[in-house]
């Protein structure tokens, strides 16, 4: 019975591998200003957990506006914008505060959808202005990590080349600890109403 009990929880214990492993701490894009970060990026594609996933299901044509406040330029606010299902599917806008501890910012933020809501740590760790960026928010709770690469760019496609050389930067920094797929993200016939 004690042998079954044991063998059982390390069953359980191999499938879902509790608890996940820590938030990674990455290095951050080199020379980041959020006055570079700024304006609005299209999502090419992502890395995400199913947390993370949930308020995402569906999106496409997803971009985001990232504007810093003009009075504290250590807060910033983000709308993350989809539509859902498909490209005149209806529009879903969700705001996001990013805040840092450090003056100027150094690209290293806490991200919260709401107030009191636990906030997620949200890095920015390449910058290219006016090309691509490259971010990677994470929130471990009760030992669950729940994670999210995002490949940004200025335009709503980005080189394939350049995209292979993220995912193999992703994979040098060990950020995509449950080893889940890469998925592109539909960005064609979108109308960016907003
Ligand atoms: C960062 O800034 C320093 C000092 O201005 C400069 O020498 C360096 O080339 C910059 N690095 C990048 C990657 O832009
Ligand atoms: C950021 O969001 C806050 C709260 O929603 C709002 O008061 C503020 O005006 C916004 N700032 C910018 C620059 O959009
Ligand atoms: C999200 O932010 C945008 C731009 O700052 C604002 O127009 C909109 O009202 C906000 N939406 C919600 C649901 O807070
Ligand atoms: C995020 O919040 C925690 C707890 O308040 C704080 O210790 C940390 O410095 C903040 N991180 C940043 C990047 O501001
Ligand atoms: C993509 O970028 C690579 C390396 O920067 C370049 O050699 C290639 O020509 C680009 N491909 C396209 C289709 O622009
Ligand atoms: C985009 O629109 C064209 C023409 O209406 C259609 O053939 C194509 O399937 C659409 N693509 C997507 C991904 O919706």
């Amino acid at each position: 019975m004690h042998l079954f009990y044991l063998l059982s929880i390390t069953l359980i214990g191999l499938v879902y591998s509790w608890p996940d492993p820590e938030c990674r701490l990455p290095p951050l894009a080199t020379n980041y200003t959020i006055q570079q970060y700024a304006g609005r990026w299209f999502e090419v594609g992502k890395i995400q957990t199913p947390g993370g996933a949930y308020f995402e299901k569906g999106c496409v044509c997803t971009h985001i506006d990232v504007s810093p406040t003009v009075q504290d330029p250590t807060v910033v606010n983000v709308s993350n914008i989809c539509n859902k299902n498909a490209p005149d599917g209806p529009l879903v806008v969700s705001n996001q505060t990013l805040t840092s501890s450090m003056k100027p910012a150094n690209g290293r933020y806490n991200a919260s959808f709401l107030p009191g809501l636990p906030s997620a740590a949200y890095n920015v760790i390449v910058l290219r202005t006016d090309d691509y960026s490259v971010e990677y928010d994470c929130l471990r709770e009760f030992g669950i990590t729940n994670y999210c690469v995002h490949i940004l760019s200025r335009k709503p496609t980005l080189n394939e080349t350049i995209v292979n050389n993220i995912l193999k930067l992703v994979q040098e920094l060990d950020l995509n600890t449950a080893k889940l797929e890469y998925v592109q993200t539909k960005q064609q016939n979108c109308s960016y109403a907003r």
